[in-house]
Protein backbone atom coordinates (compact mmCIF):
# COMPACT_ATOMS: atom_id res chain seq x y z
CA UNK A 1 0.00 0.00 0.00
CA UNK A 2 2.94 2.32 0.81
CA UNK A 3 6.55 1.93 -0.55
CA UNK A 4 8.97 4.44 0.39
CA UNK A 5 12.61 3.91 -1.61
CA UNK A 6 15.87 5.79 -0.26
CA UNK A 7 13.33 8.67 1.06
CA UNK A 8 15.56 11.98 2.50
CA UNK A 9 14.48 15.29 3.41
CA UNK A 10 17.42 17.82 3.93
CA UNK A 11 16.52 21.01 5.44
CA UNK A 12 18.50 24.23 4.65
CA UNK A 13 18.39 26.40 7.70
CA UNK A 14 20.48 29.43 8.61
CA UNK A 15 23.10 27.20 11.20
CA UNK A 16 23.54 24.84 8.00
CA UNK A 17 21.45 21.70 6.97
CA UNK A 18 20.10 19.37 8.98
CA UNK A 19 19.08 15.67 7.53
CA UNK A 20 15.37 15.14 8.70
CA UNK A 21 15.14 11.68 7.13
CA UNK A 22 17.99 10.15 5.55
CA UNK A 23 17.07 7.52 2.89
CA UNK A 24 14.48 5.47 4.53
CA UNK A 25 13.59 2.45 2.88
CA UNK A 26 9.69 1.09 4.26
CA UNK A 27 6.87 -0.99 2.98
CA UNK A 28 3.61 -0.95 5.09
CA UNK A 29 0.91 -3.47 3.77
CA UNK A 30 -3.16 -2.70 2.90
CA UNK A 31 -4.77 -2.80 6.22
CA UNK A 32 -2.35 -2.47 8.61
CA UNK A 33 -1.28 -0.60 11.48
CA UNK A 34 1.98 0.42 11.43
CA UNK A 35 3.51 2.44 14.13
CA UNK A 36 6.80 4.81 13.72
CA UNK A 37 8.31 5.22 17.23
CA UNK A 38 11.39 7.68 17.99
CA UNK A 39 12.21 10.39 20.30
CA UNK A 40 11.61 14.22 19.74
CA UNK A 41 13.56 15.30 16.95
CA UNK A 42 13.95 11.63 15.20
CA UNK A 43 12.01 12.96 11.88
CA UNK A 44 8.86 10.80 12.59
CA UNK A 45 6.95 14.47 11.40
CA UNK A 46 8.82 14.91 8.92
CA UNK A 47 8.45 11.23 7.59
CA UNK A 48 5.04 10.71 7.68
CA UNK A 49 4.43 14.86 6.24
CA UNK A 50 6.03 13.10 3.17
CA UNK A 51 3.33 10.87 2.85
CA UNK A 52 0.91 13.42 1.69
CA UNK A 53 3.94 15.55 -0.06
CA UNK A 54 2.73 18.39 2.79
CA UNK A 55 6.86 18.13 2.87
CA UNK A 56 8.81 17.75 -0.12
CA UNK A 57 11.44 14.77 -0.45
CA UNK A 58 14.92 15.96 -1.22
CA UNK A 59 15.15 13.30 -2.90
CA UNK A 60 13.78 9.01 -3.03
CA UNK A 61 10.22 8.10 -3.63
CA UNK A 62 6.92 8.08 -2.31
CA UNK A 63 4.19 5.59 -3.49
CA UNK A 64 0.42 5.39 -2.35
CA UNK A 65 -1.84 3.07 -3.22
CA UNK A 66 -0.01 2.71 -6.59
CA UNK A 67 0.57 6.11 -7.03
CA UNK A 68 4.15 7.68 -7.10
CA UNK A 69 3.39 10.99 -5.48
CA UNK A 70 6.17 13.10 -5.46
CA UNK A 71 5.72 13.12 -9.61
CA UNK A 72 2.18 14.04 -9.34
CA UNK A 73 1.26 17.28 -10.80
CA UNK A 74 -1.03 19.84 -8.96
CA UNK A 75 -4.59 18.40 -9.57
CA UNK A 76 -3.56 14.69 -9.63
CA UNK A 77 -1.94 15.33 -5.81
CA UNK A 78 -4.74 17.42 -4.99
CA UNK A 79 -7.14 13.82 -6.03
CA UNK A 80 -4.24 11.56 -4.43
CA UNK A 81 -4.52 13.50 -0.83
CA UNK A 82 -8.42 12.51 -1.07
CA UNK A 83 -7.34 9.35 -0.59
CA UNK A 84 -4.73 10.15 2.25
CA UNK A 85 -6.45 11.53 5.63
CA UNK A 86 -4.59 13.03 8.42
CA UNK A 87 -5.36 13.80 11.88
CA UNK A 88 -3.20 15.90 14.12
CA UNK A 89 -1.36 15.80 18.12
CA UNK A 90 -3.43 19.72 18.41
CA UNK A 91 -6.61 18.28 16.02
CA UNK A 92 -6.07 21.46 14.04
CA UNK A 93 -9.65 21.86 14.08
CA UNK A 94 -12.09 25.19 12.62
CA UNK A 95 -12.50 27.18 15.73
CA UNK A 96 -15.33 29.42 14.19
CA UNK A 97 -17.15 26.22 12.76
CA UNK A 98 -19.64 23.38 14.22
CA UNK A 99 -18.30 19.64 14.51
CA UNK A 100 -20.66 19.45 11.58
CA UNK A 101 -19.40 21.80 9.67
CA UNK A 102 -15.67 20.96 10.49
CA UNK A 103 -16.31 17.78 8.71
CA UNK A 104 -18.33 18.99 6.28
CA UNK A 105 -15.10 21.08 4.91
CA UNK A 106 -13.39 18.55 3.09
CA UNK A 107 -16.95 17.28 1.26
CA UNK A 108 -17.12 21.04 0.61
CA UNK A 109 -13.92 21.52 -1.09
CA UNK A 110 -14.43 18.45 -2.82
CA UNK A 111 -17.99 20.25 -4.47
CA UNK A 112 -19.82 17.38 -2.88
CA UNK A 113 -24.06 18.30 -3.01
CA UNK A 114 -25.27 19.66 0.20
CA UNK A 115 -27.84 17.00 0.96
CA UNK A 116 -25.16 14.23 0.22
CA UNK A 117 -22.87 16.25 2.55
CA UNK A 118 -25.28 16.24 5.62
CA UNK A 119 -25.81 12.59 5.17
CA UNK A 120 -22.28 11.80 5.13
CA UNK A 121 -21.57 14.03 8.13
CA UNK A 122 -24.33 12.35 9.68
CA UNK A 123 -22.88 8.70 9.17
CA UNK A 124 -19.08 10.03 10.09
CA UNK A 125 -20.96 11.40 13.27
CA UNK A 126 -22.21 7.97 14.05
CA UNK A 127 -18.87 6.09 13.37
CA UNK A 128 -16.88 8.06 15.60
CA UNK A 129 -19.36 8.26 18.49
CA UNK A 130 -20.80 12.33 18.19
CA UNK A 131 -24.05 11.64 18.03
CA UNK A 132 -25.62 14.93 19.85
CA UNK A 133 -22.96 16.91 19.26
CA UNK A 134 -23.04 18.33 15.67
CA UNK A 135 -24.43 21.42 16.72
CA UNK A 136 -21.24 22.18 19.07
CA UNK A 137 -18.16 24.46 18.92
CA UNK A 138 -14.70 22.93 19.50
CA UNK A 139 -14.20 24.97 22.33
CA UNK A 140 -17.04 23.12 23.95
CA UNK A 141 -15.67 19.81 23.72
CA UNK A 142 -13.01 17.52 25.77
CA UNK A 143 -9.89 16.69 24.30
CA UNK A 144 -10.76 13.30 23.37
CA UNK A 145 -13.93 14.69 21.88
CA UNK A 146 -11.91 16.98 19.20
CA UNK A 147 -9.97 14.03 18.01
CA UNK A 148 -13.28 12.18 17.39
CA UNK A 149 -14.04 15.51 15.47
CA UNK A 150 -10.57 15.35 13.52
CA UNK A 151 -10.86 11.53 12.67
CA UNK A 152 -14.45 12.03 11.50
CA UNK A 153 -13.36 14.73 9.39
CA UNK A 154 -9.95 12.60 8.11
CA UNK A 155 -12.57 10.07 6.71
CA UNK A 156 -15.19 12.38 5.43
CA UNK A 157 -13.32 11.32 1.65
CA UNK A 158 -13.67 7.85 2.10
CA UNK A 159 -9.71 7.75 2.40
CA UNK A 160 -7.39 4.32 2.01
CA UNK A 161 -4.80 5.83 4.55
CA UNK A 162 -4.98 7.70 7.16
CA UNK A 163 -1.97 9.45 8.98
CA UNK A 164 -2.09 10.25 12.65
CA UNK A 165 0.79 12.53 13.89
CA UNK A 166 1.34 11.90 17.79
CA UNK A 167 -2.44 12.04 17.81
CA UNK A 168 -3.11 10.84 21.00
CA UNK A 169 -0.17 13.12 22.49
CA UNK A 170 -2.31 15.68 24.25
CA UNK A 171 -4.74 13.11 25.83
CA UNK A 172 -4.78 11.87 29.04
CA UNK A 173 -4.27 7.91 29.29
CA UNK A 174 -7.97 7.30 29.67
CA UNK A 175 -8.96 9.40 26.71
CA UNK A 176 -5.84 8.19 24.71
CA UNK A 177 -7.53 4.57 25.08
CA UNK A 178 -10.63 5.39 23.80
CA UNK A 179 -9.04 6.93 21.01
CA UNK A 180 -7.00 3.95 20.29
CA UNK A 181 -9.79 2.16 20.52
CA UNK A 182 -11.67 3.99 17.70
CA UNK A 183 -8.48 3.97 15.35
CA UNK A 184 -8.50 0.10 15.72
CA UNK A 185 -12.37 -0.27 15.20
CA UNK A 186 -12.29 2.00 12.16
CA UNK A 187 -9.33 0.14 10.91
CA UNK A 188 -11.44 -3.18 10.99
CA UNK A 189 -14.23 -2.05 9.89
CA UNK A 190 -13.22 0.04 7.19
CA UNK A 191 -9.88 -1.54 6.30
CA UNK A 192 -8.09 1.79 6.47
CA UNK A 193 -4.28 1.44 6.45
CA UNK A 194 -3.38 3.47 9.40
CA UNK A 195 -0.04 4.85 9.68
CA UNK A 196 0.74 6.62 12.83
CA UNK A 197 3.83 8.45 15.08
CA UNK A 198 4.18 8.42 18.82
CA UNK A 199 6.92 8.81 21.24
CA UNK A 200 4.79 6.55 23.36
CA UNK A 201 5.37 2.74 23.29
CA UNK A 202 2.25 2.51 25.11
CA UNK A 203 0.30 3.54 21.63
CA UNK A 204 2.38 1.12 19.74
CA UNK A 205 1.69 -1.80 22.44
CA UNK A 206 -1.91 -1.42 22.24
CA UNK A 207 -3.12 -1.06 18.66
CA UNK A 208 0.04 -1.59 15.95
CA UNK A 209 0.69 -5.04 14.22
CA UNK A 210 4.47 -3.47 12.59
CA UNK A 211 6.49 -0.83 14.11
CA UNK A 212 9.63 0.82 13.23
CA UNK A 213 11.86 2.56 15.88
CA UNK A 214 13.45 5.70 14.26
CA UNK A 215 16.71 7.59 14.87
CA UNK A 216 18.43 10.61 14.00
CA UNK A 217 16.38 10.44 10.66
CA UNK A 218 16.78 6.44 9.97
CA UNK A 219 14.98 3.58 10.69
CA UNK A 220 16.90 1.71 13.28
CA UNK A 221 14.97 -1.88 13.78
CA UNK A 222 11.50 -2.98 12.59
CA UNK A 223 9.45 -5.66 12.92
CA UNK A 224 5.78 -7.46 14.02
CA UNK A 225 5.33 -5.68 17.71
CA UNK A 226 5.28 -8.67 19.52
CA UNK A 227 8.72 -9.65 17.81
CA UNK A 228 10.14 -6.05 18.61
CA UNK A 229 9.01 -6.54 22.52
CA UNK A 230 10.47 -10.32 22.88
CA UNK A 231 14.01 -9.27 21.34
CA UNK A 232 14.35 -5.85 20.75
CA UNK A 233 17.77 -5.47 19.53
CA UNK A 234 18.85 -1.51 19.56
CA UNK A 235 19.22 -0.01 22.53
CA UNK A 236 16.88 2.89 22.33
CA UNK A 237 14.45 -0.11 21.73
CA UNK A 238 14.96 -1.75 24.71
CA UNK A 239 14.08 1.62 26.75
CA UNK A 240 10.89 1.85 24.84
CA UNK A 241 10.01 -2.02 25.48
CA UNK A 242 10.55 -1.34 29.31
CA UNK A 243 8.41 1.81 29.14
CA UNK A 244 5.72 -0.90 28.80
CA UNK A 245 6.89 -3.96 30.09
CA UNK A 246 8.97 -3.13 33.49
CA UNK A 247 7.11 -1.42 36.22
CA UNK A 248 9.17 1.68 37.25
CA UNK A 249 10.20 0.51 40.61
CA UNK A 250 10.87 -3.10 39.31
CA UNK A 251 14.86 -2.43 40.17
CA UNK A 252 14.66 -1.07 43.11
CA UNK A 253 12.29 -3.13 44.50
CA UNK A 254 13.81 -6.03 43.56
CA UNK A 255 17.40 -4.73 44.92
CA UNK A 256 16.03 -4.64 47.94
CA UNK A 257 15.19 -8.40 47.86
CA UNK A 258 18.02 -9.51 46.98
CA UNK A 259 19.76 -8.64 50.32
CA UNK A 260 17.57 -11.46 52.17
CA UNK A 261 18.62 -14.87 51.92
CA UNK A 262 15.91 -16.12 52.22
CA UNK A 263 14.28 -15.63 48.89
CA UNK A 264 15.93 -17.95 47.50
CA UNK A 265 16.27 -18.08 43.37
CA UNK A 266 14.89 -15.43 41.74
CA UNK A 267 13.56 -15.75 37.82
CA UNK A 268 12.54 -13.44 35.39
CA UNK A 269 9.92 -15.15 32.82
CA UNK A 270 8.94 -13.21 29.92
CA UNK A 271 6.10 -14.74 27.93
CA UNK A 272 4.94 -13.53 24.43
CA UNK A 273 1.59 -14.93 23.27
CA UNK A 274 -0.04 -17.30 23.94
CA UNK A 275 2.07 -18.66 26.21
CA UNK A 276 1.01 -15.62 28.43
CA UNK A 277 -2.27 -17.57 29.78
CA UNK A 278 -0.90 -20.55 30.63
CA UNK A 279 -0.97 -21.71 33.84
CA UNK A 280 2.89 -22.32 34.40
CA UNK A 281 3.24 -21.68 37.98
CA UNK A 282 0.56 -23.72 39.09
CA UNK A 283 2.25 -26.60 36.90
CA UNK A 284 5.43 -25.54 38.86
CA UNK A 285 4.00 -25.56 42.12
CA UNK A 286 2.17 -29.32 41.57
CA UNK A 287 5.07 -31.24 40.05
CA UNK A 288 7.66 -30.23 41.78
CA UNK A 289 8.49 -29.66 45.60
CA UNK A 290 9.34 -26.06 45.65
CA UNK A 291 7.53 -23.17 47.03
CA UNK A 292 6.82 -19.89 44.28
CA UNK A 293 6.37 -16.59 45.39
CA UNK A 294 5.27 -13.90 42.17
CA UNK A 295 7.72 -10.67 43.42
CA UNK A 296 6.19 -8.09 40.35
CA UNK A 297 5.08 -8.52 37.22
CA UNK A 298 3.48 -6.96 34.14
CA UNK A 299 1.63 -8.64 31.47
CA UNK A 300 0.10 -6.39 28.46
CA UNK A 301 -2.12 -6.89 25.82
CA UNK A 302 -0.80 -6.26 21.97
CA UNK A 303 -2.53 -6.61 19.30
CA UNK A 304 -1.17 -9.95 18.35
CA UNK A 305 -1.45 -11.65 21.83
CA UNK A 306 -0.12 -10.92 25.00
CA UNK A 307 3.22 -9.93 26.13
CA UNK A 308 5.16 -9.50 29.42
CA UNK A 309 7.50 -10.29 32.62
CA UNK A 310 6.98 -11.85 35.85
CA UNK A 311 9.67 -12.17 38.69
CA UNK A 312 9.32 -15.15 40.59
CA UNK A 313 11.39 -16.51 43.71
CA UNK A 314 11.56 -20.29 43.83
CA UNK A 315 12.66 -22.18 47.47
CA UNK A 316 12.49 -25.88 48.33
CA UNK A 317 14.12 -29.07 47.90
CA UNK A 318 13.35 -29.33 43.96
CA UNK A 319 13.91 -25.41 43.38
CA UNK A 320 16.83 -26.59 40.45
CA UNK A 321 14.69 -29.42 39.04
CA UNK A 322 11.73 -26.87 38.78
CA UNK A 323 14.13 -24.23 37.15
CA UNK A 324 15.33 -26.66 34.55
CA UNK A 325 11.29 -27.26 33.80
CA UNK A 326 10.31 -24.02 33.84
CA UNK A 327 13.16 -23.55 31.15
CA UNK A 328 11.60 -26.56 28.63
CA UNK A 329 8.48 -24.47 28.39
CA UNK A 330 8.08 -21.60 25.86
CA UNK A 331 8.94 -18.73 27.90
CA UNK A 332 12.22 -17.13 27.92
CA UNK A 333 13.69 -17.45 31.41
CA UNK A 334 16.71 -15.64 32.95
CA UNK A 335 17.89 -16.06 36.63
CA UNK A 336 18.69 -13.13 37.87
CA UNK A 337 19.56 -14.52 41.07
CA UNK A 338 20.78 -17.97 42.76
CA UNK A 339 19.98 -19.10 45.69
N1 LIG B 1 10.80 23.17 8.55
C1 LIG B 1 11.97 22.83 9.13
N2 LIG B 1 13.07 23.58 8.97
C2 LIG B 1 14.24 23.24 9.54
N3 LIG B 1 14.43 22.14 10.31
C3 LIG B 1 13.37 21.34 10.49
C4 LIG B 1 12.08 21.64 9.93
N4 LIG B 1 11.22 20.66 10.30
C5 LIG B 1 11.92 19.79 11.06
N5 LIG B 1 13.21 20.20 11.18
C6 LIG B 1 14.27 19.51 11.90
O1 LIG B 1 14.31 18.15 11.49
C7 LIG B 1 14.52 17.28 12.58
C8 LIG B 1 13.36 16.28 12.69
O2 LIG B 1 12.18 16.97 13.06
P1 LIG B 1 10.76 16.27 13.14
O3 LIG B 1 10.51 15.57 11.85
O4 LIG B 1 9.78 17.30 13.56
O5 LIG B 1 11.02 15.20 14.28
P2 LIG B 1 9.97 14.48 15.29
O6 LIG B 1 8.62 14.59 14.70
O7 LIG B 1 10.48 13.08 15.37
O8 LIG B 1 10.10 15.19 16.59
C9 LIG B 1 14.70 18.16 13.79
O9 LIG B 1 16.07 18.38 13.99
C10 LIG B 1 14.01 19.44 13.39
O10 LIG B 1 14.56 20.53 14.06
MG1 LIG C 1 6.83 15.36 15.47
Amino acid sequence: MITLSKLAKTFQTKDGSVTAVDHIDLSIDQGEIFGVIGYSGAGKSTLIRMLNMLEAPSSGEVEVAGRSMNTLGKRALREARQEIGMIFQHFNLLWSRTVADNIAFPLEIKGVPKAEQKQRVNELIELVGLEGRGGSYPAQLSGGQKQRVGIARALANNPKVLLCDEATSALDPKTTDSILDLLVDINKKLGLTIVLITHEMHVIRKICHRVAVMENGSVVEQGDVLEVFRRPQQDMTKEFVRQVTEPEETEEALRHLFEDDSIGHVLQLTFVGSEAQRPLINDVVRAYDVEVSILQGKISQTQHGSYGSLFISITGAQAEDAIAFIKEQQVEVEVIRHA
